[in-house]
């Protein structure tokens, strides 16, 4: 039935068994459900969590073996209208794709986010939800904690937490989304676009290594990210343990599960492109990540011989990339410079977002790449 498996995958797949749904509020033209389903992940592991490459240039006496199922928390909302028949059909390879239900979205977040970057769950940013927007635009997505974070699954020990253990979720979750129905009265969908936001974009581009042709993904939109050679790390302030910052909530955490405690960087300088309520709100929402978060970006200057269609979304004021360079002027140049690790995609290309921050779902401009994304969707699923 699905020969390109192995066996571990076939044992995953069968794992994959809907526990649980409850309804989530949203806007209007959402209908949202939380589940969590259990995800299977046996992967090799750096020894050294900060192992730039996270393993993959790694020989066999520094990895060690990873066997665990973890619980996956997510959200999945689809258009009210997501029944309604005949509307928004697209030709992909001769197969009418009816883009209601046929093409979904994984949300990736990025470091000390949850799920809740794709959807601030706060009445006032209800304009700066993407999972709204998007419905409102007919798309369905399903937005995930990564493992060790929110309602997911926490090893007891953060280096489990690299991004082989992300990559691998995430994939499966893809492939659970194709073959099964996520939810009651949710048909498999046939097409499944992976959208990151900076490590959640680490995460894809992981994947896209390790899986090549094989991946499950019809397209990759990474977001705040661009390519981090070792030694050129991104320096976040206030980093640091967790359960240093907030003993209330992480006190018991090993101390290698971090998180900062000044997220100026992931918005613009200018202190008027964003509500002065939105740090705080963020703050509030924070969560943890762990040691191997930084230093294996650096896979993310590593070639890619996925197959799909790719494109980085990176916003002019991104303070870890962008600002005080001239990285990001000249579009033309940064796409060359990017498209060099993905030789094999179907397209490849780079949208320099003006105005916007790191996190560029927080800001006043969020609109504007929320536009991009929706646009980069539509032209993959009719490829
Ligand atoms: C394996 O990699 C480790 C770490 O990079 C290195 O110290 C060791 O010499 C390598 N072993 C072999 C057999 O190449
Ligand atoms: C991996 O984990 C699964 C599920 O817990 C278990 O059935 C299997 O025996 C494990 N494999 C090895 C080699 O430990
Ligand atoms: C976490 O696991 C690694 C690899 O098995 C081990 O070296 C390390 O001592 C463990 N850390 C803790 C806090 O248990
Ligand atoms: C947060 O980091 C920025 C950039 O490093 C720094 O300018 C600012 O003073 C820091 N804020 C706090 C409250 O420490
Ligand atoms: C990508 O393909 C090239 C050419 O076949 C090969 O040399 C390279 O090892 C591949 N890269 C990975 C990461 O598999
Ligand atoms: C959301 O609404 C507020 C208040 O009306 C507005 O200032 C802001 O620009 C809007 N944000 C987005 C992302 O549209």
């Amino acid at each position: 039935m699905l020969p390109f498996l192995t066996q571990t995958k076939i044992y995953a797949l069968a794992l994959l068994i809907h526990l649980s749904s409850s309804p989530v509020a949203s806007g209007q033209a959402c209908g949202c459900s939380s589940t969590i389903l259990p995800v299977h992940v046996d992967v090799l592991l750096p020894k050294d969590p900060t192992d730039p490459f996270g393993g993959l240039k790694s020989n066999a006496s520094s990895l060690r073996r990873l066997n665990e199922t973890y619980d996956i928390f997510g959200v999945f909302c689809q258009p009210k209208t997501a029944q309604s028949t005949g509307q928004l059909k697209f030709c992909s390879g001769g197969v009418v794709l009816n883009f209601f239900v046929d093409v979904v979205q994984l949300l990736v977040h990025g470091f000390t986010y949850t799920y809740q970057y794709w959807s601030p769950a706060t009445e006032e940013f209800r304009n700066q939800s993407y999972t709204d927007f998007a419905c409102d635009r007919g798309l369905s997505s399903f937005a995930i904690d990564l493992v060790g974070v929110g309602l997911s699954s926490r090893p007891a020990n953060a280096s489990d937490v690299q991004y082989a253990t992300h990559s691998t979720v995430a994939s499966q979750l893809a492939r659970h989304l194709k073959t099964t129905s996520i939810l009651p009265g949710v048909q498999p969908f046939k097409k499944v676009i992976g959208i990151g936001h900076s490590a959640g974009s680490a995460t894809l581009i992981f994947g896209a290594i390790t899986e090549a042709d094989q991946s499950p993904f019809d397209g990759l939109i990474l977001t705040g990210n661009l390519i981090i050679e070792p030694g050129t790390l991104l320096t976040i302030p206030g980093v640091t343990s967790a359960r240093d910052d907030t003993p209330l909530r992480w006190g018991a955490l090993d101390p290698d599960y971090t998180t900062t405690n000044n997220r100026s960087i992931f918005y613009p300088t200018d202190p008027t492109s964003f509500s002065p309520r939105m740090p705080i709100f963020d703050a509030f929402t924070k969560d943890v990540g762990t040691v191997a978060t930084f230093p294996q970006l650096s896979v993310s200057s590593l070639t890619a011989n996925y197959t799909g269609p790719v494109a980085k979304v990176v916003g002019s004021e991104d303070q870890g990339f962008c600002t005080g360079t001239d990285r990001c002027d000249d579009v033309a140049a940064l796409t060359a410079t990017e498209r060099v690790l993905w030789p094999e995609a179907k397209s490849f290309q780079v949208i320099v977002a003006p105005g916007s921050g790191h996190c560029m779902n927080l800001d006043f401009l969020a609109n504007g790449p929320f536009s991009t994304f929706v646009d980069l969707v539509n032209q993959f699923v009719a490829l």
